[in-house]
């Protein structure tokens, strides 16, 4: 199956229309796509206890989990502004736990940039040492 970025892209901006972020401001949608083809989506869901906030991957991550896939191939994400971001640090630990090497496609504007989360995320934490 092939993977069409721009497909996912439009996905992860159309989300981001939903994102609730009235304390940052900054606006983020997220589309996953796994194994068999189908597409999870996510958006920042932030709290007046800021702390609280979800981050858009993490919607994603669990909306696929929640249709049953686990197994995961690319994640899109989108944000305003001409600067595309990395997902942050609990982010890649999250969705390495499902795909070590996932494809990450960000966009902002007009601009792209794409990564593996192995690149992102060098060392992840795998499980507890010595755990049978
Ligand atoms: N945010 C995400 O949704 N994903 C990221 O990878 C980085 C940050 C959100 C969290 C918060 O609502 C806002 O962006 C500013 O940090």
């Amino acid at each position: 199956m092939s993977l069409d970025v721009d497909q996912l892209l439009a996905r992860a901006r159309a989300v981001r229309e939903h994102a609730y972020a009235p304390h940052s401001g900054f606006r983020v949608g997220a589309a996953l796509l796994a194994d068999d083809g189908s597409v999870h989506v996510g958006c920042n869901v932030e709290n007046a206890s800021y702390g609280l906030t979800l981050c858009a991957e993490i919607g994603a991550v669990s909306a696929a989990v929640a249709s049953g896939q686990t197994g995961l191939r690319a994640l899109a994400i989108s944000v305003e502004g001409d600067q595309p971001v990395a997902p942050c640090g609990a982010c890649r630990q999250v969705l390495g736990e499902f795909a070590p090497d996932l494809r990450v496609i960000s966009e902002a504007g007009g601009r792209r940039q794409e990564w593996s989360l192995a690149e992102l995320l060098p060392a992840p934490f795998r499980e507890v040492p010595g755990k049978k």
